[in-house]
């Protein structure tokens, strides 16, 4: 239906999702890989959060951003937050810097619930290992009353993406995604083939808090 009327459409109180893609990533992720499992080696029990033990999903301690051989990450995720800190307009004499950073390892079978990562302002995952079907991590609108009212949309075009109440991201190695830390996130089971030795997915995922640059 064609309209005379003037019209203006505003686009308020966006959620982003921001995408990086590291370079050289593959070795990046074999030095990783090869932290990670000394990390486990020490730790096998891990700690409990998202994660589902029971399933054998494993999360290492907070604090791998101290670790001086996790250097490499630490910077291209110092690089990712002065990136959003610039798109953003925030303030110049502060920083975003990482105030945890922990992997977490699923193997076929585990998954993590939805939740969100409270006291900081951005969170974000980097995906070292990512097998074909090991669980695509999802957002979900906080809007709930957003959710609660569904207009039916187009059958052949679907909601727009401005309208979507859920999005999904496929995990890919080398990829790495930032969030707000209030946005709820979920990751589904790893469908990865138990058979497979390779099958684990292996993230490391941090927050980001504002300090005082020095
Ligand atoms: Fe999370």
């Amino acid at each position: 239906m064609t309209s005379s009327l003037a019209v203006s459409s505003y686009s308020y109180f966006p959620t982003q999702v921001y995408q990086f893609d590291l370079p050289e990533a593959e070795a990046l992720n074999e030095q990783l890989m090869t932290l990670i499992s000394a990390l486990r080696s020490v730790d096998e029990e891990g700690i409990q959060k998202s994660n589902r033990q029971e399933l054998g999903g494993w999360h290492s301690r907070g604090v791998l951003q101290k670790l001086p051989e996790f250097e490499p990450l630490v910077n291209h995720v110092r690089e990712a937050g002065e990136r959003i800190s610039s798109d953003l307009q925030y303030d110049e004499t502060q920083e975003l810097q990482i105030s945890s950073m922990w992997s977490i390892v699923n193997p076929p079978g585990a998954f993590n619930l939805a939740h969100v990562h409270p006291g900081c302002l951005w969170s974000g995952v980097y995906y070292v290992r990512a097998p074909e079907g090991c669980g695509k991590i999802s957002f979900t609108d906080p809007r709930l009353a957003h959710i609660m009212n569904k207009p039916k949309y187009s059958p052949d075009r679907g909601a727009p993406k401005k309208c979507w109440t859920k999005v999904s991201f496929t995990p890919v190695g080398g990829k790495m995604l930032l969030f707000p830390s209030w946005l709820y996130h979920a990751v589904e089971a790893n469908r990865a083939d138990p058979d497979d030795g390779n099958g684990e997915r292996v993230i490391i995922s941090f927050n980001l808090s504002q300090r005082k640059r020095k």
